[in-house]
């Protein structure tokens, strides 16, 4: 498929992320359209990417190639119902972006097996530097993975994983993770102002740090475990931070948080699942 012509169901924040990223990779915007209820909502999008836009899910997923799902995880069923006869009877590659909305409760309400995709974005998405990992039912061909790939890599990294029940660590470590990386710019921030660095200069050094260290650790090809015994001298400054922070079993503490946030996402699946 060439061209294909993509409805995003849903003009909120992921679908104008998904959009900004593919109209940037040189996806023509003849061939992308979004509905949703709210038409201050689509007039929004429309005047932004030139998009085709409409209020009704049906019609205008009705001649589309790919069907992308991206509305609340609460609204789902409502909306998957209403386009189950249509996906049933087209078969179009529908791509659901919700987090913890399992494929088997997908197919449930589109009414039965489709050539369906499930993808867990994180927020980092909104800037172009999302980490996503997809799971594709059995039904969807490899040229059909690729074009999901292709679309999800518009907003970040993307990897296959092929157990779906994975994708609840997926949810603890990358879908919930920036938050902990904001715990720890905030933490460093504060300990700088405590030890007297300006709140403008703590929060820019911490921030600048962060970024630097992520872009160090993804641009080489040893273990961040290696990278951090690098830049930690024996008897040095950094050595004298990490005994402290070793002592407070941090990486067992991290341990026991993403596993509370995969047992919560297995926990919201079961939920979000019983309609
Ligand atoms: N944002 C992220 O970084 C992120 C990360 C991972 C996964 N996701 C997933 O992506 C999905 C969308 O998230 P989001 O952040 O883009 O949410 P959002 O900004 O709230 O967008 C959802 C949009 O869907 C609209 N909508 C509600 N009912 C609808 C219906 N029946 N038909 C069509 N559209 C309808 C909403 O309109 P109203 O506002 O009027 O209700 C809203 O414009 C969610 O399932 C979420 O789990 C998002």
């Amino acid at each position: 498929m060439n061209d294909p012509r993509i409805a995003f169901v849903g003009a909120g924040n992921m679908t104008r992320s998904l959009i900004g990223g593919l109209i940037a990779d040189g996806r023509n915007p003849a061939r992308l359209c979004v509905s949703d209820p709210d038409t201050h909502q689509l007039s929004a999008v429309a005047s932004r990417f030139q998009v085709h836009t409409d209020t009704d899910n049906q019609r205008l997923t009705e001649n589309c190639d790919v069907v992308v799902l991206a509305v609340k995880p609460q609204v789902m069923a409502t909306v998957a119902r209403a386009l189950g006869p249509s996906v049933q009877h087209r078969q179009p590659l529908v791509i659901s972006v919700a987090a913890g909305i399992r494929t088997a409760d997908l197919e449930r309400w589109l009414g039965g097996r489709c050539a369906l995709v499930r993808c867990m974005p994180n927020t980092p998405a909104l800037v172009q530097s999302g980490a996503t990992a997809l799971f594709a039912t059995e039904g969807v061909s490899p040229p059909r993975r690729d074009l999901a790939e292709s679309l999800l890599r518009a907003v970040g990294l993307t990897l296959w994983v092929e157990d779906e029940a994975l994708m609840d660590a997926v949810t603890a470590v990358s879908g919930s993770g920036p938050a902990y990386f904001f715990l720890l710019i905030e933490a460093l921030q504060e300990a700088g102002e405590a030890l007297g660095l300006g709140r403008k200069s703590a929060r820019l050094l911490a921030l600048q740090t962060a970024f630097g260290a992520a872009k160090m650790a993804l641009e080489s090809s040893d273990d961040a475990a290696i990278l951090r015994q690098r830049v930690t001298s024996p008897g040095g400054t950094t050595q004298a931070a990490l005994e402290v922070l070793e002592s407070g079993a941090m990486k067992a503490l991290l341990q026991s948080a993403v596993t509370a946030a995969r047992d919560r996402s297995r926990a919201l699946a079961q939920q979000l699942g019983a309609d």
